[in-house]
Protein backbone atom coordinates (compact mmCIF):
# COMPACT_ATOMS: atom_id res chain seq x y z
CA UNK A 1 0.00 0.00 0.00
CA UNK A 2 1.46 3.16 -0.92
CA UNK A 3 2.48 5.47 2.02
CA UNK A 4 -0.22 8.41 1.03
CA UNK A 5 -2.59 5.84 1.11
CA UNK A 6 -1.52 5.08 4.74
CA UNK A 7 -1.14 9.01 5.82
CA UNK A 8 -4.74 9.11 4.72
CA UNK A 9 -5.81 6.06 7.18
CA UNK A 10 -3.86 8.26 10.38
CA UNK A 11 -5.49 11.42 9.53
CA UNK A 12 -8.90 8.79 9.74
CA UNK A 13 -7.79 7.38 12.82
CA UNK A 14 -9.14 7.94 16.16
CA UNK A 15 -7.05 5.38 18.48
CA UNK A 16 -3.16 4.64 16.98
CA UNK A 17 -0.92 1.80 18.92
CA UNK A 18 2.08 2.07 18.28
CA UNK A 19 4.29 -1.50 18.91
CA UNK A 20 7.95 -0.82 18.48
CA UNK A 21 10.49 -3.11 18.31
CA UNK A 22 14.48 -2.92 18.46
CA UNK A 23 14.69 -1.85 14.76
CA UNK A 24 12.59 1.53 16.23
CA UNK A 25 16.17 2.09 18.05
CA UNK A 26 18.63 0.73 15.41
CA UNK A 27 19.09 4.00 13.67
CA UNK A 28 20.07 5.42 16.69
CA UNK A 29 22.86 3.56 17.41
CA UNK A 30 21.75 0.69 19.76
CA UNK A 31 22.01 -3.03 17.79
CA UNK A 32 19.15 -4.63 17.50
CA UNK A 33 18.78 -8.58 18.83
CA UNK A 34 18.88 -10.42 15.87
CA UNK A 35 20.73 -8.63 13.45
CA UNK A 36 23.98 -9.50 13.29
CA UNK A 37 26.16 -8.23 15.96
CA UNK A 38 29.07 -6.10 15.49
CA UNK A 39 32.54 -6.20 17.58
CA UNK A 40 33.39 -8.68 20.22
CA UNK A 41 29.78 -9.00 21.82
CA UNK A 42 28.92 -10.73 18.46
CA UNK A 43 30.62 -13.76 19.88
CA UNK A 44 27.36 -14.08 21.85
CA UNK A 45 23.71 -14.88 21.18
CA UNK A 46 21.77 -12.31 23.02
CA UNK A 47 19.04 -14.89 23.53
CA UNK A 48 21.18 -16.91 25.65
CA UNK A 49 22.40 -13.88 27.42
CA UNK A 50 18.50 -12.96 28.79
CA UNK A 51 17.79 -15.84 31.18
CA UNK A 52 17.70 -15.82 34.89
CA UNK A 53 19.76 -18.86 34.17
CA UNK A 54 22.29 -17.47 32.10
CA UNK A 55 23.27 -14.54 34.92
CA UNK A 56 23.48 -17.19 37.84
CA UNK A 57 26.21 -18.88 35.72
CA UNK A 58 28.19 -16.09 34.56
CA UNK A 59 27.01 -12.90 36.58
CA UNK A 60 29.83 -10.78 35.11
CA UNK A 61 29.35 -11.91 31.13
CA UNK A 62 25.74 -11.39 31.76
CA UNK A 63 25.90 -8.32 33.62
CA UNK A 64 28.56 -6.88 31.31
CA UNK A 65 26.10 -7.22 28.82
CA UNK A 66 23.49 -5.07 29.67
CA UNK A 67 25.85 -2.64 31.42
CA UNK A 68 27.02 -1.83 27.68
CA UNK A 69 23.69 -2.16 25.90
CA UNK A 70 22.90 0.98 29.06
CA UNK A 71 26.02 2.67 27.98
CA UNK A 72 24.92 2.40 24.31
CA UNK A 73 21.20 3.94 25.10
CA UNK A 74 22.82 6.72 27.53
CA UNK A 75 25.02 7.89 24.72
CA UNK A 76 22.50 7.78 22.04
CA UNK A 77 19.71 9.95 20.78
CA UNK A 78 15.84 9.31 19.87
CA UNK A 79 16.02 9.35 15.93
CA UNK A 80 13.80 10.33 13.39
CA UNK A 81 11.00 7.97 13.92
CA UNK A 82 10.90 8.22 17.92
CA UNK A 83 10.21 11.82 17.29
CA UNK A 84 7.48 11.16 14.24
CA UNK A 85 5.45 8.91 16.67
CA UNK A 86 5.68 11.08 19.95
CA UNK A 87 4.42 13.65 17.27
CA UNK A 88 1.59 11.50 16.68
CA UNK A 89 0.24 13.06 19.69
CA UNK A 90 -0.24 16.29 18.61
CA UNK A 91 -2.57 14.90 15.59
CA UNK A 92 -4.33 11.47 16.45
CA UNK A 93 -6.82 11.63 19.69
CA UNK A 94 -5.68 8.52 21.10
CA UNK A 95 -2.29 7.06 20.58
CA UNK A 96 -0.52 4.69 22.60
CA UNK A 97 3.14 3.65 22.75
CA UNK A 98 3.91 -0.30 23.45
CA UNK A 99 7.25 -0.95 23.15
CA UNK A 100 9.03 -4.01 23.70
CA UNK A 101 12.32 -1.95 24.27
CA UNK A 102 13.86 -1.50 27.14
CA UNK A 103 15.57 1.88 26.32
CA UNK A 104 13.96 5.15 27.20
CA UNK A 105 13.98 6.61 23.52
CA UNK A 106 10.40 7.11 23.64
CA UNK A 107 10.18 9.01 26.48
CA UNK A 108 13.26 10.99 25.71
CA UNK A 109 11.60 11.96 22.53
CA UNK A 110 8.71 13.11 24.09
CA UNK A 111 5.86 10.10 24.26
CA UNK A 112 4.36 9.90 27.32
CA UNK A 113 2.25 6.68 29.38
CA UNK A 114 4.80 4.33 27.08
CA UNK A 115 3.87 0.77 27.84
CA UNK A 116 7.31 -1.68 28.90
CA UNK A 117 6.19 -4.93 28.00
CA UNK A 118 9.68 -6.04 28.87
CA UNK A 119 10.78 -3.41 31.52
CA UNK A 120 13.41 -0.39 31.25
CA UNK A 121 17.24 -0.92 31.71
CA UNK A 122 16.98 1.63 34.43
CA UNK A 123 15.29 -0.45 36.80
CA UNK A 124 17.59 -2.65 38.41
CA UNK A 125 16.82 -5.01 41.43
CA UNK A 126 18.38 -8.07 43.20
CA UNK A 127 17.62 -11.00 41.55
CA UNK A 128 17.32 -12.77 45.27
CA UNK A 129 14.72 -10.46 47.16
CA UNK A 130 13.75 -8.05 44.68
CA UNK A 131 14.94 -5.10 46.16
CA UNK A 132 15.52 -1.71 43.81
CA UNK A 133 18.86 -0.41 43.26
CA UNK A 134 19.65 3.03 42.32
CA UNK A 135 21.67 2.89 39.19
CA UNK A 136 24.68 4.67 39.19
CA UNK A 137 25.57 7.47 36.36
CA UNK A 138 28.46 6.07 33.93
CA UNK A 139 31.50 5.57 35.22
CA UNK A 140 34.87 5.02 34.51
CA UNK A 141 33.88 1.12 35.49
CA UNK A 142 31.31 1.00 32.22
CA UNK A 143 32.30 -2.06 30.35
CA UNK A 144 34.27 -1.64 27.50
CA UNK A 145 33.03 -3.96 24.29
CA UNK A 146 32.55 -7.60 25.19
CA UNK A 147 33.81 -7.30 28.96
CA UNK A 148 32.40 -8.81 31.91
CA UNK A 149 31.69 -6.81 34.58
CA UNK A 150 30.80 -7.86 38.14
CA UNK A 151 27.21 -7.09 39.27
CA UNK A 152 27.00 -4.63 42.33
CA UNK A 153 25.78 -6.41 45.54
CA UNK A 154 22.33 -5.26 47.12
CA UNK A 155 22.14 -3.44 50.14
CA UNK A 156 19.57 -5.31 51.93
CA UNK A 157 20.58 -9.10 51.27
CA UNK A 158 23.97 -9.09 49.82
CA UNK A 159 22.64 -10.74 46.56
CA UNK A 160 23.37 -9.97 43.15
CA UNK A 161 21.88 -7.02 41.26
CA UNK A 162 20.24 -7.77 38.31
CA UNK A 163 18.83 -6.06 35.31
CA UNK A 164 15.09 -4.71 35.13
CA UNK A 165 14.18 -6.11 32.05
CA UNK A 166 12.29 -9.08 31.38
CA UNK A 167 14.08 -12.60 30.53
CA UNK A 168 13.08 -15.38 28.75
CA UNK A 169 10.70 -17.61 30.78
CA UNK A 170 9.70 -15.13 32.70
CA UNK A 171 6.15 -13.22 33.23
CA UNK A 172 5.73 -9.56 31.22
CA UNK A 173 4.74 -7.12 34.44
CA UNK A 174 1.22 -7.78 34.43
CA UNK A 175 -0.17 -4.14 34.45
CA UNK A 176 2.31 -3.07 31.17
CA UNK A 177 0.90 -6.59 29.96
CA UNK A 178 -2.50 -5.74 30.14
CA UNK A 179 -2.64 -2.40 28.88
CA UNK A 180 -0.97 -3.46 25.68
CA UNK A 181 -3.68 -5.71 25.43
CA UNK A 182 -6.45 -3.39 26.24
CA UNK A 183 -4.83 -0.91 23.30
CA UNK A 184 -4.55 -3.70 20.62
CA UNK A 185 -8.20 -4.70 21.35
CA UNK A 186 -9.73 -1.14 21.25
CA UNK A 187 -7.62 0.74 18.40
CA UNK A 188 -8.43 1.13 14.91
CA UNK A 189 -5.25 1.60 13.66
CA UNK A 190 -1.75 -0.97 14.68
CA UNK A 191 1.35 0.11 13.58
CA UNK A 192 4.22 -2.61 14.67
CA UNK A 193 7.99 -1.21 13.92
CA UNK A 194 10.86 -2.75 13.71
CA UNK A 195 9.97 -6.22 15.35
CA UNK A 196 11.11 -9.45 14.37
CA UNK A 197 7.76 -10.53 15.71
CA UNK A 198 9.17 -14.21 16.91
CA UNK A 199 9.10 -13.25 20.86
CA UNK A 200 5.43 -14.33 22.53
CA UNK A 201 3.49 -13.16 24.11
CA UNK A 202 3.91 -9.50 22.59
CA UNK A 203 4.29 -10.57 19.20
CA UNK A 204 0.39 -11.41 20.07
CA UNK A 205 -0.54 -7.73 19.94
CA UNK A 206 -0.87 -7.00 16.43
CA UNK A 207 -2.43 -10.61 16.06
CA UNK A 208 -5.00 -9.35 18.72
CA UNK A 209 -5.39 -5.96 17.11
CA UNK A 210 -6.46 -7.81 13.40
CA UNK A 211 -8.81 -9.84 15.34
CA UNK A 212 -10.54 -7.08 16.74
CA UNK A 213 -10.98 -5.07 13.76
CA UNK A 214 -7.67 -2.87 13.47
CA UNK A 215 -5.75 -2.36 10.05
CA UNK A 216 -1.99 -3.49 10.96
CA UNK A 217 1.00 -1.76 9.42
CA UNK A 218 4.29 -3.28 9.73
CA UNK A 219 7.29 -1.55 9.00
CA UNK A 220 10.57 -2.83 8.74
CA UNK A 221 13.25 -2.73 5.82
CA UNK A 222 13.39 -6.53 5.98
CA UNK A 223 10.52 -7.52 3.76
CA UNK A 224 8.18 -10.40 5.58
CA UNK A 225 5.14 -12.06 4.31
CA UNK A 226 1.57 -10.91 5.98
CA UNK A 227 -1.79 -11.61 5.73
CA UNK A 228 -4.05 -10.55 3.13
CA UNK A 229 -5.43 -8.06 5.69
CA UNK A 230 -2.20 -6.18 6.72
CA UNK A 231 -0.09 -3.61 5.04
CA UNK A 232 3.77 -3.80 5.02
CA UNK A 233 5.39 -0.48 4.85
CA UNK A 234 8.93 -1.53 3.52
CA UNK A 235 11.90 1.43 5.20
CA UNK A 236 13.28 2.19 8.30
CA UNK A 237 11.56 3.04 11.14
CA UNK A 238 12.18 6.63 10.14
CA UNK A 239 9.67 6.22 7.26
CA UNK A 240 7.46 7.26 9.92
CA UNK A 241 8.78 11.12 9.75
CA UNK A 242 7.55 10.72 6.46
CA UNK A 243 4.36 9.34 6.91
CA UNK A 244 3.34 11.45 9.45
CA UNK A 245 4.21 14.52 7.43
CA UNK A 246 2.35 13.48 4.81
CA UNK A 247 -0.48 12.89 7.11
CA UNK A 248 -0.64 16.20 8.89
CA UNK A 249 1.59 18.76 6.97
P1 LIG B 1 14.82 -8.25 16.85
O1 LIG B 1 16.29 -8.02 16.93
O2 LIG B 1 14.29 -9.63 16.93
O3 LIG B 1 14.28 -7.67 15.48
C1 LIG B 1 14.63 -6.38 15.03
C2 LIG B 1 13.77 -6.06 13.82
O4 LIG B 1 14.08 -4.73 13.44
C3 LIG B 1 14.05 -6.95 12.61
O5 LIG B 1 12.81 -7.34 12.04
C4 LIG B 1 14.82 -6.04 11.67
O6 LIG B 1 14.55 -6.34 10.29
C5 LIG B 1 14.23 -4.70 12.04
N1 LIG B 1 15.09 -3.53 11.76
C6 LIG B 1 16.45 -3.47 11.65
N2 LIG B 1 16.82 -2.19 11.39
C7 LIG B 1 15.70 -1.45 11.37
C8 LIG B 1 15.41 -0.08 11.15
N3 LIG B 1 16.37 0.81 10.91
N4 LIG B 1 14.12 0.32 11.17
C9 LIG B 1 13.13 -0.57 11.41
N5 LIG B 1 13.33 -1.87 11.61
C10 LIG B 1 14.58 -2.31 11.59
O7 LIG B 1 14.15 -7.29 17.94
P2 LIG B 1 12.72 -7.39 18.61
O8 LIG B 1 11.67 -7.85 17.67
O9 LIG B 1 12.51 -6.13 19.35
O10 LIG B 1 13.31 -9.60 24.48
O11 LIG B 1 12.98 -8.54 19.66
C11 LIG B 1 11.95 -8.89 20.53
C12 LIG B 1 12.53 -9.28 21.86
O12 LIG B 1 13.50 -10.30 21.70
C13 LIG B 1 13.30 -8.18 22.57
O13 LIG B 1 12.46 -7.31 23.32
C14 LIG B 1 14.16 -8.98 23.50
C15 LIG B 1 14.68 -9.93 22.46
O14 LIG B 1 15.39 -10.99 22.85
C16 LIG B 1 13.81 -10.00 25.64
O15 LIG B 1 14.96 -9.77 25.97
C17 LIG B 1 12.81 -10.73 26.49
Amino acid sequence: MPLTTIAKLLQEARHVVVFTGAGVSAESGIPTFRDALTGLWSRFDPAQLATAEAFRADPGLCWGWYEWRRLKVLQAQPNAAHLAIAELAQHVPKPTVVTQNVDDLHERAGSQDVIHLHGSLRAPRCIDCGHAHVTSLPSNELPVDGCRLEPPRCAECNGYIRPGVVWFGEMLPESAWSAGLTAAGNCDLFFSIGTSGVVFPAAELPLRALGAGARVVHVNPVRFEVSGQEVFLQGPASVMQELVESAFG
